[in-house]
């Protein structure tokens, strides 16, 4: 998909609303971005292309991961502040494999790839801009598990 513009945070949240009407139960979708990118936006936008009340919606800072109820259910997950042996405590594996739509910020803390999974990228151009880029290629790849059996 080619990058796409935006020029505030409202369009951020449109562009996670257009991903909405793509998207089926026990999809997985991984955020990458900094601080401040707009990650929480788009997932606002995106749970509310769902169904979800867009004001449910915030960074969970204290709870790891919200839970909403539209159409579907999504799941939150907001991995900032988890440590590396934390995140096998949190039962992605079970999330992923379910029916609800799985929506991860800071994707890139995971220990590895999760397969199957919408890949967005958000990086702040200055300003209001920022660049959002999706990658679904891998959607129709089997999903892998997160962790190796222990
Ligand atoms: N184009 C834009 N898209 C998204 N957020 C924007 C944009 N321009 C400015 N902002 C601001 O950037 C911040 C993004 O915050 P947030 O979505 O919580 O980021 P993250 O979850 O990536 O840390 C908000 O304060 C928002 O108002
Ligand atoms: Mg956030």
């Amino acid at each position: 998909m080619p990058t796409q513009r935006t020029a505030s945070e409202a369009e951020t949240e449109q562009v996670g609303a257009e991903l909405a009407v793509q998207i089926s139960p026990g999809a997985v979708v991984l955020l990458h971005g900094e601080l401040g990118a707009g990650k929480t936006a788009f997932v606002r936008g995106l749970a509310g292309g769902l169904g979800v009340k867009p004001e449910q919606v915030s960074s969970p800072t204290f709870t790891l991961i919200q839970e909403y109820r539209g159409r579907m259910t999504v799941h939150h997950v907001d991995l900032y502040r988890v440590a590396g042996r934390e995140i096998d405590d949190l039962g992605l594996d079970e999330l992923a494999a379910g029916d609800a739509v799985v929506v991860i910020e800071w994707a890139d803390r995971l220990p590895r790839p999760l397969g199957g999974a919408y890949v967005v990228r958000i990086t702040d151009r200055g300003g209001d801009r920022r660049d959002i880029e999706i990658d679904a290629a891998g959607t129709h790849a089997p999903a892998r598990p997160l962790h190796s059996a222990r």
